[in-house]
């Protein structure tokens, strides 16, 4: 039944944005930050999603990025991203996904992310491997950073960021490193999963940009960390995720250590 509303709840997300897209009269406004963008959309599907869930679990404790915590004191936290990539939808630029993870106990047991328009739908259960349109995936084999293919994210303001992503960014393009900038941390994660980058870092991400993607990376075979190499946890801002292989040489880089 979790599995079941989980995967319709992604699905009802993913209807309301394909009402939405490329719409000429979609709301758009701004949160902090000129383009830190939310639209009419953003709020609908996490509507949709809140809807099903509830639907089943009336009880359990959510949080979304546009709504904030409904607490609950349950077992289980639905961890959601109504819109990942709200700048690209707003543009009407495919690379956008809902997108949920699903806690028990604080151990992310599940997660789903889809994106109607390149009709891609990722899933993993935690211990029973990770699948993109129900076809199992796997991470890359490289264990090169040096020829490896990256992806990263920028935040929508510069204040309180530690670390310095452009100074990481730049330290891998001045080396001849790709590394790409898709606009939705959850496409990142899971095209980590599929083996199409071997690695992905970002400095400030929440939790519901990253909860499901996590789950589908390591269920592929990856490895997620924060910059420390400590294990993942959705409430700190560093995400490293990879194939495992070049886990401990990105971490140098973005830490600046080689
Ligand atoms: C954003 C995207 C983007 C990342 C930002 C996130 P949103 O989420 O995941 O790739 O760089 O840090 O905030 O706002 O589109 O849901
Ligand atoms: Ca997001
Ligand atoms: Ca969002
Ligand atoms: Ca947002």
């Amino acid at each position: 039944m979790l599995k079941e509303t989980l995967i319709n709840a992604a699905e009802a997300g993913a209807k309301v944005m394909q009402h939405y897209f490329n719409s000429t009269s979609l709301l758009i406004s701004n949160k902090e930050g000129i383009n830190n963008l939310v639209t009419e959309a953003d709020h609908a599907s996490e509507k949709a999603i809140f809807e099903t869930i509830k639907s089943q679990f009336p009880d359990h404790f959510i949080l979304s990025e546009e709504a904030g915590e409904i607490k609950m004191d349950s077992e289980y936290k639905w961890i959601i991203d109504p819109i990942d990539g709200t700048v690209n939808f707003a543009h009407g630029i495919p690379i956008c996904c809902v997108s949920i993870g699903l806690e028990h106990n604080g151990t992310m047991i599940m997660g789903a992310v889809l994106n109607p328009f390149i009709k891609e739908y990722y899933f993993a259960e935690k211990g029973k491997g990770a699948t993109l349109n129900g076809e199992s995936i796997h991470v890359s084999m490289e264990s090169d950073v040096m020829k490896s293919c990256l992806v990263t994210g920028f935040p929508y303001t510069y204040v309180n960021v530690p670390n310095g992503p452009l100074e990481a960014f730049s330290r891998f393009i001045r080396a001849g490193v790709p590394v790409r900038r898709l606009g939705s941390a959850a496409m990142d994660l899971c095209w980590v999963a599929a083996g199409r980058f071997d690695g992905f870092y970002e400095h400030k991400l929440n939790a519901w940009d990253s909860a499901a993607g996590y789950l589908i990376v390591e269920e592929a075979g990856g490895k997620v960390t924060d910059f420390e190499g400590n294990p993942y946890s959705p409430y700190q801002p560093h995400i490293a995720a990879t194939n495992g292989k070049i886990h401990d040489d990105l971490l140098k880089w973005v830490n600046d250590k080689v």
